[in-house]
């Protein structure tokens, strides 16, 4: 039996930086993001019995060096007496350069397993599974404008508004096309463990994701763009202040600031948010995305702009 399913990934406004428990993978802080629509991560699972192991291409290349994370996740949708597994995945954007590709890949990874199996199970369930494998995934499974937050055994994640109730659009500036050397479960461990800034992140969290409420359930963007910088920022001054620092930031990253800087100064409607990773996502009202796109667009760093729209939350698309 096989399945396949679709995932776009999210765009974090306020930030998921630290683990509370790393065995399960929960979260030290809730999340509030946007689900993007036109960057997509499509997942086959066949399961076939007649493998001797598990097998995982992605984007026509076998990757093996990924399948131990592949093949945990699909131990805690399937269990660990699962049938082998041939896991086929396809991507339209980079992947592992900061734009949120596991967080598409393993909502679309827990998705798939689960219909190819034939087991029904709750959006509120197939989130949770997909959590486990990546933290910012679990929200991958909602559309809009999505919250997630901590629950006495686990996330909590909803979707708070539809993203046809206040359609923001997201540029992302590509600024290194490359993978990225630290992963970030690997770089919030630091952070955990060595940067001074890092309870201080965690106490003020609830406030930033308070403000940010109001703010969606208000479409007041100026306050959206305001708590979404600060929020990010405050969270890559966590990282430079880990030891070993962790800086994700290349000089175009600065320049991509600095335009958006101009832009806001110029009365564009528009603000910045970076995730673990040098690319800059520029959020906008739909009006200002020609004039953004094409700021960002004439940067010499910049390598490639991905404009999209919010979207839905992951779907399967076929199942036999
Ligand atoms: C900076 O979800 O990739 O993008 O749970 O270890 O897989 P793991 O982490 P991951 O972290 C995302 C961090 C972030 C912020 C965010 O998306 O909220």
């Amino acid at each position: 039996m096989g399945a396949t399913a679709r995932a776009q990934p999210n765009i974090a406004l306020i930030k998921y930086w630290g683990k509370r428990d790393s065995e399960r993978n929960l979260p030290a802080v809730g999340s509030i993001s946007i689900t993007l629509d036109d960057l997509y991560t499509e997942t086959s699972v066949d399961l076939d019995g007649d493998l001797d192991r598990d097998r995982l291409s992605v984007n026509g290349a076998e990757r093996p060096d990924l399948l131990p994370r592949v093949a945990a996740c699909l131990d805690t949708v399937l269990g660990t007496d699962r049938p082998r597994c041939k896991v086929s995945s396809r991507s339209n954007f980079p992947l592992a350069a900061g734009l949120a590709s596991s967080a598409s890949s393993f909502a679309a990874l827990v998705v798939a397993a689960t219909a190819a199996r034939g087991l029904q199970r709750t959006t509120a369930k197939l989130a949770a599974l997909a959590g486990r494998a990546s933290g910012s995934a679990a929200r991958s499974l909602y559309g809009g404008f999505v919250e997630l937050r901590n629950g006495a055994d686990g996330v909590v994640v909803e979707s708070i508004l539809d993203g046809d109730a206040w359609p923001l659009r997201v540029i992302a500036a590509i600024t290194e096309p490359e993978a990225k050397l630290v992963g970030s479960g690997e770089a919030m461990e630091i952070s955990r463990k060595t940067s001074p800034f890092y309870s201080r992140w965690v106490e003020e969290q609830p406030m930033d994701l308070a403000t940010a409420r109001d703010a969606i359930a208000e479409r007041d963007f100026g306050m959206l763009a305001s708590i979404a910088e600060h929020n990010c920022l405050k969270m890559h001054s966590v990282m430079w202040a880990s030891r070993p620092p962790v800086v994700y930031w290349n000089s175009a990253t600065l320049d991509c600031l600095q335009t958006v800087r101009e832009l806001q100064s110029e009365g564009v409607a528009v603000f910045f948010t970076i995730d673990a990773g040098p690319q800059v996502k520029a959020v906008c009202l739909p009006g200002d995305e020609p004039r953004v796109v094409e700021a960002l667009s004439q940067l010499a760093g910049v390598h490639a702009v991905h404009s999209s729209a919010i979207g839905r939350g992951a779907a399967l698309v076929s199942c036999e």
